[in-house]
C-alpha cells in the first residue's frame, strides 16, 4: 500500500509556486466581504472563464454563492495591508468598510488594485475541503504598480530592476 504524502510538505511543494496576490469581493442579500486568494487562474477566452478555490469553511463563499458574482482584485505591492485584512477574521461587514472600494457592474472592486476582473458566478465544483468557482468574465480593467507576490508563506515585491 502506498504511504500517504505528507500534507506539510505538500504545502511547502506548492508553497513553492510562486504567485500574485488577489482579493476575492463580492455582494448580496447577505451582506458584503472578501478574502484574500491566490489559488486561482484564467481558465478559457471563449468564454472568458476564470476560476477561484474558496476553503469550504470561508465565509465569503457562502456571500458568492448568494450574490451570484464576485470580483478578482489583482494586489498592487503596495497593498500587503489590505492583503492582510482580507486574509484575517475580522467581521465580513468590517473588511470592506475599511478598503476604498466602488462598485463595478454592483460588485465592490478594491481601488488602487494592479488589476480587475468581474465575474458572474457560472458553477461551483466540490474539490476536497475546497470549492472550485467558475465565473464569466463581465467587465475587466488595469491600474498602475507592480505586484504583490506570495512565495514560501511570506509576502514578496518584484526587485527593482524588474
Ligand atoms: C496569500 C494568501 C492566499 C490565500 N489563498 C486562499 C485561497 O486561494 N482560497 C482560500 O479559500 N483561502 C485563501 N487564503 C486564506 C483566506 O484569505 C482566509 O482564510 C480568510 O480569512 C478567508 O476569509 P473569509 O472567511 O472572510 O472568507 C489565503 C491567504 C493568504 C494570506
Amino acid at each position: 500500500m502506498r504511504a500517504t504524502p505528507d500534507p506539510e510538505l505538500f504545502r511547502e511543494v506548492f508553497g513553492r509556486f510562486a504567485t500574485g496576490v488577489a482579493v476575492i469581493t463580492s455582494a448580496g442579500s447577505t451582506g458584503a466581504g472578501g478574502m484574500t486568494a491566490n489559488a486561482l487562474c484564467s481558465l478559457s477566452l471563449d468564454p472568458l472563464l476564470a476560476l477561484v478555490c474558496f476553503e469550504n469553511r470561508a465565509r465569503t463563499l457562502p456571500i458568492v454563492r448568494d450574490a451570484g458574482s464576485f470580483a478578482v482584485n489583482i494586489l498592487a505591492a503596495d497593498q500587503e495591508q489590505v492583503a492582510g485584512v482580507f486574509a484575517s477574521k475580522l467581521p465580513e461587514s468590517e473588511k470592506l468598510a475599511g478598503v476604498a472600494h466602488r462598485l463595478e457592474q454592483g460588485v465592490p472592486v478594491i481601488e488602487g488594485s494592479l488589476a480587475w476582473a468581474v465575474c458572474e458566478l457560472r458553477e461551483l465544483i466540490a474539490g476536497g475541503d475546497h470549492t472550485i468557482a467558475i465565473g464569466e468574465v463581465v467587465a475587466l480593467g488595469l491600474g498602475d504598480g507592480t505586484p504583490l507576490l506570495w512565495f514560501e508563506g511570506r509576502y514578496h515585491a518584484l526587485p527593482a530592476s524588474a
